[in-house]
């Protein structure tokens, strides 16, 4: 049996806030699979961004074991955590996080380049061009629509071949048809690249879609579902 690419084991997350001491996450325990597509559902406020937070470095677990691809990241500074994300996650957040100054084409090819990719425009370049954006290459943000921009996002977080695709309500900002073009390129990339998709969403069709749906209640996960999948 290969290793599962996810495995967290009892992990808590508190915070301090001026109310005192939150409990976020209260032992979450949860091995996912390499290549598995699952959706993370919840209501508002049951600790759905905060565990992708976690399982992308980006959050440390108050307790509990966390191993992302192979590592263990209870055990890593702060830059081996950012090299781990560099290297082997793809984020994608509801909001696109472009940087305003830079084109789309510069957009992608800046993980490429922090990473030392050598033809790092080349393939930023064809990423776009896979998400149907090769004659917006050289827009800004501002000069793109929603849709747009995240599709940019997307190829951006695609452009260094992650095994691990963590997205937290990629179409939240998108009208219905635009959301659905963006998650068929989602859907349509993760297959060819063969990474893990985690996706949180509040879309209950959509996550059906996915092979695999997580319920969170209250920092906890309440039901964890293979999804009966047509072939
Ligand atoms: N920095 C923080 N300090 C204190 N509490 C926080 C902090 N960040 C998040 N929380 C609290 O943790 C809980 C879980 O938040 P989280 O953002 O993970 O929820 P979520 O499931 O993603 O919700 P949504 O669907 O609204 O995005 C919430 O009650 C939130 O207020
Ligand atoms: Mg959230």
């Amino acid at each position: 049996m290969p290793q599962p690419i996810i495995r967290l084991a009892d992990v808590r997350l508190s915070l301090e806030s001026r109310a005192g001491v939150v409990e976020i996450l209260k032992g979450i325990t949860l091995d996912i699979a390499r290549g598995q597509s699952v959706a993370i559902v919840g209501p508002s406020g049951s600790g759905k961004t905060s565990l992708l937070m976690i399982l992308a470095g980006l959050e440390k677990a108050t307790a509990g074991d966390v191993h992302v691809v192979d590592r263990d990241f209870n055990a890593l500074d702060e830059d081996s955590l950012a090299l781990a994300r560099g290297e082997d996650v793809g984020i994608v957040f509801q909001s696109f996080h472009l940087i305003p100054t830079m084109t789309a084409l510069e957009n992608v090819a800046l993980p490429l380049e922090f990473a030392g990719v050598t033809g790092a425009r080349e393939r930023a370049s064809s990423l776009l061009d896979d998400v149907g954006l090769g004659a917006r290459v050289d827009h800004f943000p501002a000069q793109l629509s929603g849709g747009e921009q995240q599709r940019v996002a997307l190829a951006r977080a695609l452009a260094p071949r992650p095994k691990l695709l963590l997205a937290d309500e990629p179409t939240g900002n998108l009208d219905g048809k635009t959301g659905r073009a963006v998650v068929d390129l989602l859907f349509g990339l993760k297959r060819k690249s063969g990474a893990t998709l985690v996706l949180i969403t509040h879309d209950e069709r959509l996550a059906k879609e996915c092979e695999r749906t997580i319920r969170m209640a209250d920092g906890r996960i309440v039901s964890d579902e293979q999804a009966v999948v047509a072939a």
